[in-house]
């Protein structure tokens, strides 16, 4: 019995009222039944509980991490252990083994996928092809991934329909803003133990995820800039109160750098020349990529760990740079993640997407598909009768009103 990770999933279980009712359903339904599902995902509390209520369907569920540092170790071990999940993850592994583990989940030729950034989709369409051959379809979890999914149904070597969940209102909405908001805040305070109130930040890219990390860190008490490349973006920063420059001039004024923008070299080494020494740069982007560290670990004169999960890199100009948990997302590699109530919302798109699949595939074209307003619309539904909360209804006269064009004054 693993005790600390069954603590967890405990804990997330009992904070995850969508979910919970959702796999009341599936247990009594079993909408997998005979199907295995391989996923790609960030092995913690809450992924477990998509596990176990994928697997109260009826699935045969394996799980790998999507990401080396991002998984929780005595979460592994109790999935392992206590549920008989076939799980293939550890916090901190190189990057063979990080693809051996891919290619493990990828070994039980899986007839759904579940992936969070692309990368086993990715294998399934290239050195993994022959793991295809059971694959109905799929969905993916996050920004960066779908525009690889895009790119591959431009190219028009998408094999298998796949289901856009971060496009799903009642994923990115939340997910990416409040909960990328508040668990960014939370990784960086524990790598580093340093105050926000009166530093100056700069956020780079205002989409879902920079909004929120913008709109947390102002909360804490920080002077914010924002750095985009989109124009009615930044015209939004502005609007809502920030100030807007380029990444080579904000960097120079900034205590701490933080990207979400799904772009690689958002931070060259040429924008750490002109930093403030002592700077600290983190990314909550998929991949770390947006900050150069590869650049850095090349250029750089000296580097050394200054704590457990900060990297300090001593540049040719005398300056250093203080880099967390080597550029890889702060929130889940030095961070718990998203908190339960949000991924409750958006693991509940992920299950009734896979279940919709399951039961439509054979209706869906080898695209990117939105997922159905419904799953949508009920997802919203659960959750606001999980809260007790109650929503008015229109009136007859009122859908009568709605479809006149002749009414009013
Ligand atoms: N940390 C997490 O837990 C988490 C959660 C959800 C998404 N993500 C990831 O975060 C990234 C952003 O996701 P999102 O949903 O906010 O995407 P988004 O598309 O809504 O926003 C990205 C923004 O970055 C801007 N941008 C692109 N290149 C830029 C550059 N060079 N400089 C400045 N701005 C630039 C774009 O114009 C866009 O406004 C993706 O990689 C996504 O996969 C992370």
């Amino acid at each position: 019995m693993s005790t600390e990770g069954q603590l967890k999933l405990e804990w997330a279980r009992e904070h995850m009222p969508v979910c919970n009712l959702i796999s009341e359903r599936f247990r009594s339904e079993k909408p997998f039944k005979g199907l295995r599902i391989s996923m790609a995902l960030h092995v913690e509390a809450k992924t477990g509980i998509l596990a176990l209520i994928l697997k109260e369907g009826g699935a045969d569920v394996s799980l790998a991490s999507c990401n080396p540092l991002s998984s929780d170790d005595s979460v592994v071990s109790a999935l392992r252990n206590n549920h008989g999940i076939d799980v293939h993850a550890k916090k901190g592994i190189d990057e063979d083994t990080y693809y051996k583990y891919l290619n493990t989940v990828l070994d039980r030729k899986p007839h759904l996928v579940i992936d969070d950034g692309g990368d086993l989709v990715k294998m399934l369409h290239t050195n993994r092809t022959d793991a295809s051959v059971n694959v109905l379809g799929g969905n993916e979890e996050t920004t960066t991934g779908i525009v690889r999914l895009r790119a591959m149904e431009k190219d028009g070597i998408l094999k298998f329909p796949m289901f856009d969940v971060n496009d799903a209102m009642m994923k990115h909405l939340f997910d990416n803003r409040y909960g990328t908001g508040q668990s960014t805040l939370d990784g960086f305070m524990h790598a580093t133990n340093l105050l926000i109130a009166g530093k100056k930040i700069v956020v780079a890219g205002y989409g879902y995820c920079g909004r929120g990390i913008a709109m947390r860190m102002r909360g804490m008490g920080g002077i914010v800039t924002v750095t985009e490349i989109d124009p009615v973006k930044a015209v939004e920063a502005v609007m809502d109160g920030y100030t807007v420059a380029r990444m080579n001039d904000a960097i120079r004024d900034a205590d701490i750098v933080v990207t979400a923008t799904g772009m690689k070299d958002v931070v060259s080494y040429d924008d750490m020349l002109v930093a403030r020494n002592g700077i600290v740069l983190c990314n909550s982007g998929h991949f770390n990529n947006e900050i150069s560290v590869s650049e850095l670990n090349k250029r750089a004169i000296w580097k050394g760990e200054v704590r457990s999960e900060v990297r300090r890199y001593k540049l040719d100009n005398g300056n250093t740079v203080n880099v967390i948990s080597d550029g890889r997302l702060v929130n889940l590699a030095s961070g718990q993640g998203h908190p339960v109530e949000i991924m409750d919302m958006s693991f509940a798109i992920q299950a009734l997407s896979a279940e919709y699949m399951a039961k439509h595939h054979a209706e869906m074209q080898p695209r990117v598909h939105q997922i159905p307003a419904v799953i949508d619309d009920s997802v919203a539904r659960i959750k606001l009768e999980s809260l007790k909360l109650k929503l008015d209804s229109l009136s007859e006269s009122q859908v009568d009103y709605m479809n006149s064009w002749g009414e009013g004054t």
